[in-house]
């Protein structure tokens, strides 16, 4: 059994720390502080109200981390799979505090502890040297809380979006409509040349200038032309992502070229909407069968101001699920973490959008119809 951790509880977390722990131990005012002011999650395991073990999760404030600040179970009670049913815990409150990651830090030669995180599905991030007292090396170990599940009731064979990687770091938004291809059953005989030339199509870079990547209205047209209807939604009129263009006349030609796709969009009858893309609006699309392929700021993951186009492809009561097709600007390992990769509402709602003026772009895939 499982309770919080209280002050009768500590001559027994002091005995566990002892046997427990060569160097770094929690001393015993430490383990007060953290019961009396009820800092993040202290849960110990109880037999025939004994304590066993115990673990401590510490959050930091404005992040999606959490640390398992330290996890233990007395000698004689290992190997009965109580540490497992700790971390099970741990990770519990660390989710239902809506952290997407929990991270700890484990003695490189401690064998045992790190078994059992590979076993529950932690990956090794980093080794960070005389990270303990006595001056020995700590393997940082790290996994992601929350997956997708598909909604009760939806027949099994439900398919997930495909996930791409993109092949340079300037083609996020040529990926993310890559990947709506491939859920739409839109063929593509040649997905890496084809990712090149979408970005041809609709880059906004000009002679040096410009963010390099692609543009909503170019997008939406390339989009178009690969047999998707599309919506888009924009906050602002006209050309977008120029603010940061010093030279006029650049910036005069960039504007031209954006202001030429509007005009073919428009001549096809691609809804344009200007004004805000709301969350709700978002999901009922997203619940009427569409992909929406949205520009988020990478700020709040990881403050490098760069825009950023992803695939989003579900959401729920908490998450929106993205398709994230980088590899190296987000803190995600493996591309199975880049798939469905959950975003907490309130984290969307401030990486939606890029720039000082906060310009929103989002478009609304569908299956055209015939
Ligand atoms: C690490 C620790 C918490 C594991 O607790 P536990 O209750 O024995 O863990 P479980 O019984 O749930 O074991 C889960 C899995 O971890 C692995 N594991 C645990 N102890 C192991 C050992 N001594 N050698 C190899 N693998 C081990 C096994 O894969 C095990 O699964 P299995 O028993 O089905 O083979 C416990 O050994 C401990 O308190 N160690 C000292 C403190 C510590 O190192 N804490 C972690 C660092 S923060």
């Amino acid at each position: 059994m499982l309770c919080r951790a209280d002050r009768s509880h500590l001559d027994a977390l002091e005995a566990i720390e002892q046997a427990s722990f060569s160097t770094d131990r929690i001393s015993r005012r430490s383990f007060r502080r953290f019961i009396d002011q009820e800092i993040g999650d202290f849960q110990v395991a109880l037999v025939d109200d004994q304590v066993v073990g115990y673990f401590i999760v510490l959050y930091r404030q404005a992040t999606q981390l959490a640390r398992l600040y330290s996890l233990a179970v007395a000698p004689q009670w290992r190997r009965q799979g109580i540490g497992s049913q700790l971390l099970e815990a741990a990770e519990d409150a660390a989710d239902e505090q809506h952290c997407l990651f929990l991270r700890l830090e484990v003695k490189t030669d401690n064998f045992a502890a790190q078994e059992m995180y590979h076993k529950a599905g932690y990956y090794d991030m980093e080794i960070r040297p005389e990270y303990y007292e006595d001056d020995s090396d700590a393997l940082v170990l790290q996994k992601l809380l929350p997956r997708y599940e598909e909604p009760a009731g939806q027949n099994d064979a439900q398919k997930l979006v495909p996930y791409r990687t993109q092949t340079t770091e300037f083609t996020c938004g040529p990926a993310s409509l890559l990947m709506a291809m491939a859920f739409f059953d839109i063929p593509s005989a040649d997905p890496e040349h084809e990712e090149l030339e979408i970005w041809r199509e609709a880059t906004t870079i000009y002679m040096t200038s410009g963010h390099g990547g692609c543009g909503p209205h170019g997008l939406a047209r390339a989009a178009r032309r690969r047999g998707m209807d599309v919506t888009l939604h924009v906050s602002h009129d006209g050309p977008l992502l120029l603010d940061s263009v010093r030279n006029s006349e650049k910036k005069a030609v960039m504007a031209r070229i954006q202001e030429a796709d509007i005009n073919a969009l428009r001549a096809a009858n691609v809804p344009i909407c200007v004004g805000d893309y709301s969350l709700a609006q978002l999901i009922e699309d997203l619940q009427q069968g569409s992909l929406v392929v949205a520009l988020i700021s990478t700020y709040v993951f990881d403050e490098s101001k760069a825009p950023h186009w992803v695939l989003i492809c579900a959401a729920d009561e908490n998450y929106i699920y993205i398709n994230d097709p980088d590899q190296d600007s987000l803190p995600w390992q493996s591309p199975a973490e880049r798939q469905y990769l959950p975003i907490p509402l309130a984290t969307f709602r401030r990486a939606f959008g890029f720039g000082k003026r906060k310009q929103k772009a989002a478009l609304v895939l569908r299956r055209r119809q015939q």
